[in-house]
């Protein structure tokens, strides 16, 4: 295990809180990793699909996230959301530190400062959608907020498929009941894997709309792992991974600039 240097102050780090590139701004962080290394299988087999990732996402940003298949995506969000554990170095949400977390407490951590959403949606096939909606604020214990749950449901154009359950919904709805769920608790961080992945570009759009929506007028602060050039575009920056590492954070991205990228880095 690599031996970790006591973290900078929350204020001091990250490239995407430095004011023209120069003086460090006072910029909250939602979360942050420090020298990540994630390892899986031994020796013969083993995958390094973390390599020393240190990164910064700070709060009321669109985060993207691409990268070839395999470059550790998937295993960055888990690792930064508590789902996984890493081999060594640090991930915080905004001051927690997950790595010393035990599960009753990385259990707690996601269920009421996280968010998810997932490209296969995960909706509770026996609940209608309002109750996949509030489903992380009972589990949690705690009320329901009617004038946020009105906003949420004017924003997506669910109200009146709400009494419906999964399979009576088609993929765009159920989506949108995913991100719904995940907006709900208002939570400090949503991790968003692929959730377009599984729908036609109409309802992607729509969907991304409503997450650049959800930044804009409500500050939520979300990182979005997409395959989709046209999908990033809806991000305030992209992140590139490449072997486990970032290769490169591109600001304000165009599907040009995405394209461009993905190329340089053969990915
Ligand atoms: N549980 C596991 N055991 C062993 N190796 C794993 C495990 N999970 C992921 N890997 C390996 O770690 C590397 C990174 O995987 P990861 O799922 O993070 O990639 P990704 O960038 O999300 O890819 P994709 O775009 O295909 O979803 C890959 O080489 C993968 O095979
Ligand atoms: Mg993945």
């Amino acid at each position: 295990m690599t031996a970790i240097a006591a973290p900078p102050a929350i204020s001091q780090i990250g490239t995407a809180a430095r004011n023209n590139g120069t003086a460090p701004v006072s910029v909250p962080l939602a979360a942050r990793a420090i020298g990540a290394t994630k390892v899986y299988g031994s020796r013969s087999t083993q995958v390094v699909a973390l390599d020393d990732v240190t990164l910064a996402l700070p709060r009321g940003r669109f985060t993207a996230v691409m990268g070839p298949s395999g470059s550790g995506k998937s295993t960055l969000m888990h690792c930064l959301a508590g789902l996984d554990n890493l081999t060594s170095g640090q991930v915080f949400i905004g001051d927690a530190d997950l790595s010393g977390m035990n599960d009753r407490q990385l259990t707690l951590l996601r269920r009421e400062r996280i968010g998810f959403i997932f490209q296969a949606f995960n909706l509770v096939p026996t609940l209608t959608a309002v109750e996949n909606i509030t489903l992380p604020l009972d589990l949690a214990g705690r009320p329901l907020d009617q004038a946020w749950f009105d906003q949420v449901m004017s924003a997506t154009g669910l109200r009146n498929r709400l009494g419906h359950k999964p399979e009576e919904l088609s993929g765009g709805q159920q989506q949108r009941v995913a991100v719904s769920r995940a907006l709900i608790s208002q939570p400090e961080i949503i991790f968003a894997d692929e959730p377009t992945g599984n729908l036609d570009s109409a309802s992607g759009d729509e969907i991304l709309s409503f997450m650049r929506r959800a930044t804009d007028e409500f500050g939520q602060t979300i990182v979005m792992v997409t395959h989709s050039p046209v999908a990033a575009t809806y991000a305030d920056n992209v992140l590139f991974l490449a072997d486990g590492r970032i290769v490169d954070d591109l600001a304000n991205p165009t599907a040009d600039s995405v394209l461009d990228r993905i190329r340089e880095l053969g990915a």
